[in-house]
C-alpha cells in the first residue's frame, strides 16, 4: 500500500489529532476508533505517520482518552501520548504536542486521526515540496464545491488578479488559511479548501505557537493562523493540491460510510491489479490487512474480515466469510463456508459448502466438503472429512482438541468428542460417536447392528391402508 515505498526518515515528525469528541458519531466509541476496513480510522492514520516520520510520533488525546490510548499504544508503542484537557482548538492541542516534542529540530506534519485515507504517496509529496521551496508551512488542499464548511486556502494572485489554480500535485503560492465561520463574502466564494494536514518546520513553530490567539468566531485557538505567521516573518508558505478523497474526513456515521466506500474501491482495484480475480467487485469486501495472492478468484458476495492471507491460485466462491485465516494456495473454498480466526489451511485442500472451521489446521490437500465443524482440531494431510462430521470440542467449561492424523477417512454424520485423536489412516464408519482414540491403520464404528426383516414394510403398508379404509366408510 505505499508505505514500504518511502523509508521512515528522522528528521520528520508527526502529531496526531485525535482528542475531539465527535458528537455526530452518537456512538459511545471514540470517532476515531471508528472502523475503516475493520481497523480503527486511528491506526490508519499511525500507520501513514509510522511509515514516513522515523522522528517523535505523538498522538493528542482528549474525548475517550482512556481507549484512544490504549488503541494508540497497543498500534505504535514508541508513540507519546499527550492528553488535552480542555479542547480549545486544534492550535492549542498542537502547542500540548510540542511540550513532548522537546527540541526536536527537523519538519512536523501534523494529522487527523478522523482523515484515514491519505496515501503516503501524498504526504511524501508535501514533505518534498516543502523542502523544495524552502517552505516554513506546507498544507494539503482540495477543490470542494460551495458552500462548505472547510477553511479557505487564500493564495497569491497573479499580475491578472486571478487566484492561482492548478492541477493535482500543483504548488500553489499560500498566504493564508481563513476558517469559513470568519471569512467575508469574497473570501467564502473560494472553493480551495484546508484538509488540515499541515506541515512546518519545527523551530518556526515552537517559536510562532505561543503566539495564537483565539480572538476569531469559533474562540478557538486556529492552527491555521501559522501561515499568515510565516508569511509575516518573511518565511514561504506553500499549498499542494490533491483529490478530494484523499483528505475525506469522518464527522458522521454517513461520513464513516463514505470513507469505507472509498477505501473499498481502492482495495478492489489495488487487488485487480495485484492479479486477482473478483468476479463482482462490489460485493467483495475488504479489510485493510487482506492479503490476496495471485491468481486468486473471488466469487460475490465474499467478506474478508481482519487477518486474512490467501495464497496463489487459491478460489474462494460465492458467499464465503473469511476472517483470521490463512489458506494455502491452490485451495478451494465455499460456497457458504465460514472460516474464522486460527483456521489455517495448507495447500491444495478442499472446504466446501455449509462448513465451519475454527482454530484448526488442515493438513495438504485434506478435504471437507459437506456441512460440517472442525474447531480446535489437526486433520493432517489428505484425510477425507465427510458430511455432517462435528468435532464437538466443548464440554460446556472447556475447550478440547481433536487430533485427526494424514489419510484417515472419516464418514459422514459422524460426532468426535474431543479429547480424541485418530491416528494415520484409519477409518471411522459413517454415523459414529467416537469417544476413544482410534490407532493407525484401525477401523472404529460405533452404531446399532443392523437389522433386516424381509417383507416387512410391504405388510405393514396393506395393514395400515385396510385400518385407513375402514375408517372412512365407518
Ligand atoms: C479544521 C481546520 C479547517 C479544515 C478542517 C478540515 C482549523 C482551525 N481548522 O477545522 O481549516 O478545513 O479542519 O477538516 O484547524 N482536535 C483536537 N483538539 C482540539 C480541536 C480539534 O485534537 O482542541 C482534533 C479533532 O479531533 C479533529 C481535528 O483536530 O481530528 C480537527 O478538528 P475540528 O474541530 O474537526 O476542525 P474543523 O473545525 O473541522
Ligand atoms: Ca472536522
Amino acid at each position: 500500500m505505499g508505505l514500504d515505498r518511502h523509508d521512515p526518515d528522522a528528521s520528520l515528525a508527526a502529531i496526531i489529532l485525535a482528542a475531539g469528541k465527535g458528537t455526530r458519531m452518537r456512538s459511545d466509541l471514540p470517532k476515531v476508533l471508528h472502523p475503516i476496513g475493520a481497523r480503527p480510522m486511528l491506526h490508519h492514520v499511525m500507520g501513514l505517520a509510522a511509515g514516513l516520520a522515523g522522528g517523535p510520533r505523538i498522538v493528542v488525546v482528549g474525548a475517550g482518552a482512556e481507549a484512544v490510548s490504549e488503541a494508540a499504544r497497543a498500534f505504535d508503542p514508541a508513540a507519546a501520548l499527550v492528553v488535552q484537557e480542555p479542547q480549545l482548538g486544534t492550535g492549542h492541542a498542537v502547542q500540548g504536542a510540542f511540550e513532548a516534542l522537546g527540541d526536536f529540530a527537523g519538519h512536523v506534519v501534523v494529522l487527523y486521526a478522523d482523515t484515514p485515507l491519505i496515501p503516503a504517496g501524498t504526504l511524501a509529496e508535501l514533505y518534498a515540496a516543502a523542502r523544495q521551496h524552502g517552505a516554513g508551512v506546507a498544507v494539503l488542499g482540495f477543490e470542494e464545491p460551495l458552500p462548505h464548511a472547510y477553511g479557505r486556502l487564500i493564495v497569491s494572485r497573479d499580475e491578472a488578479g486571478r487566484q492561482a489554480g492548478g492541477e493535482r500535485g500543483a504548488v500553489l503560492p499560500l498566504e493564508r488559511i481563513v476558517e469559513a465561520k470568519d471569512c467575508s463574502p469574497e473570501e467564502a466564494a473560494v472553493e480551495l479548501s484546508n484538509s488540515g494536514v499541515m506541515l512546518f518546520e519545527a523551530g518556526f513553530a515552537r517559536a510562532a505557537l505561543p503566539k495564537l490567539t483565539n480572538d476569531n468566531a469559533k474562540g478557538e485557538y486556529y492552527l491555521t493562523d501559522l501561515v499568515a505567521l510565516a508569511r509575516a516573518e518573511g518565511l514561504g508558505a506553500v499549498a499542494i493540491k490533491t483529490d478530494a478523497d484523499d483528505v475525506r474526513g469522518v464527522n458522521s456515521r454517513a461520513d464513516l460510510a463514505v470513507v469505507e466506500g472509498i477505501f473499498q474501491a481502492r482495495r478492489r482495484s489495488a487487488a485487480l491489479e495485484g492479479g486477482v480475480t473478483l468476479e463482482d467487485p462490489q460485493s467483495t469486501y475488504f479489510s485493510a490487512d487482506t492479503d490476496l495472492g495471485r491468481d486468486v478468484t473471488v466469487g460475490p458476495h465474499v467478506y474478508f474480515g481482519p487477518g486474512v492471507r490467501v495464497g496463489d491460485g487459491v478460489r474462494v466462491r460465492p458467499f464465503c466469510h473469511l476472517e483470521g485465516v490463512t489458506v494455502g494456495r491452490g485451495s478451494t473454498v465455499g460456497p457458504f463456508a465460514r472460516l474464522r480466526p486460527g483456521a489455517d489451511l495448507g495447500e491444495g485442500v478442499h472446504v466446501g459448502n455449509f462448513v465451519e472451521i475454527k482454530n484448526a489446521v488442515l493438513g495438504a490437500g485434506a478435504k471437507v466438503n459437506h456441512l460440517t465443524y472442525i474447531g480446535d482440531a489437526d486433520v493432517g494431510p489428505r484425510t477425507n472429512i465427510g458430511a455432517g462430521t462435528i468435532t464437538c470440542n466443548y464440554d460446556g467449561f472447556l475447550k478440547h482438541r481433536t487430533m485427526i492424523g494424514p489419510d484417515v477417512f472419516v464418514g459422514s454424520n459422524t460426532a468426535l468428542v474431543a479429547p480424541v485423536a485418530l491416528g494415520e489412516g484409519a477409518n471411522i464408519g459413517a454415523g459414529s460417536t467416537i469417544t476413544k482414540d482410534v490407532p493407525a491403520g484401525a477401523l472404529s464404528v460405533t452404531r446399532a447392528e443392523q437389522k433386516t426383516l424381509a417383507g416387512w414394510a410391504k405388510r405393514f403398508r396393506a395393514r395400515k391402508q385396510a385400518e385407513k379404509d375402514a375408517k372412512k366408510k365407518g
